[in-house]
């Protein structure tokens, strides 16, 4: 470990939910950017092998030379996989489809936990944020997500069956803090893909904010096709459409995100 006094000591961000296609990745890539704009040092892990926030943050396949598999597996100093973004203060280590082989190698055993936490605790002095984007999967990558991490946001899409299954999230989150890793917290719940003209949206948001009170954020993440397009871009969606309204909202969830931190920090010092 270097011995260097610490500037930054990285709030580690779990962005989480083991259902598929709820916009963790769009959280991901969009609310590290906002955070870059903002002046904080920001990494994102892309911890999936589909490689979508690689994608979106303008790292296509042939690029990705070293991994976040090749750091899982010891293979690379976890430096090499560094790799800066098109957003100033914004970098990424990017997944490719590897990843699968990758977890299937890090195998299951308690030992297998511990490797995310291990590999990134260097880089904690050199970041504001790191943010890590799940799979959509409960299964061991997630779990070193879950040890790695301070903190879990969870994306909620705004449709019918958005509470389903969370319960597992939930319990696994509970077990990972009571057994792995006792740092651990929900940070939040974001709801995504609002859709203001459809009464469901609304009736899933106040489902959701019953269930999860003021965890859930003010900010909800519209619909907005700007969003969806803008990762075959490889740009977030600052850099693609800033007049958007999901630009809009991401730079919300953002400021919202900052002021909690500030209100939880104040409340540990009162
Ligand atoms: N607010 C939004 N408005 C419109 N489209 C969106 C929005 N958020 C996400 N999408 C689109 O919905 C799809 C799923 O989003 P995303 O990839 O962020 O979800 P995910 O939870 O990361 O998916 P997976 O579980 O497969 O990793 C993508 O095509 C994305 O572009
Ligand atoms: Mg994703």
């Amino acid at each position: 470990m270097n011995n260097i006094i610490s500037l930054y000591r990285a709030k580690v961000l779990a962005i989480a939910n083991h259902k598929g296609g709820v916009g963790k990745t769009t959280t991901a890539i969009n609310l590290a950017t906002a955070l870059a704009a903002s002046n904080k040092k920001v990494l994102v892990i892309d911890l999936d092998s589909q490689g979508n926030a690689s994608t979106g943050l303008g790292c296509p396949t042939p690029k990705r030379v070293e991994t976040i598999s090749d750091v899982l597996l010891n293979r690379t100093y976890i430096q090499n996989a560094i790799y800066s973004t098109e957003v100033d203060n914004l970098s990424l280590i990017p997944a490719t489809t590897d990843l699968v082989n990758t977890e299937a190698e890090i195998g299951s055993g308690a030992d297998s936990y511990h490797l995310l936490q291990e590999a990134i605790y260097p880089l904690r002095s050199r970041y504001d944020y790191i943010i890590i984007d799940c799979a959509p999967s409960l299964g061991t990558l997630t779990l070193n997500a879950l040890v790695a991490s301070d903190r879990v946001m969870i994306p909620l899409q705004c449709e019918f069956f958005a509470l389903e299954g969370l319960n597992h999230l939930i319990q696994t989150i509970s077990s990972v803090k009571r057994e792995l890793n006792s740092d651990l917290d929900i940070e939040g719940v974001v709801l995504t893909m609002y859709d203001r003209r459809n009464n469901l949206s609304e009736l899933v948001s106040q489902d959701v904010r019953t269930c999860f009170g003021d965890k859930v954020y003010q900010t909800v993440i519209p619909r907005n096709v700007r969003l969806s397009e803008a990762p075959s871009h490889g740009k977030p969606i600052l850099l693609y459409d800033i007049h958007s309204a999901g630009a809009d909202a991401y730079l919300a969830l953002s400021a919202e995100f900052l002021t909690r931190e500030t209100l939880q920090e104040e409340r540990k010092v009162a």
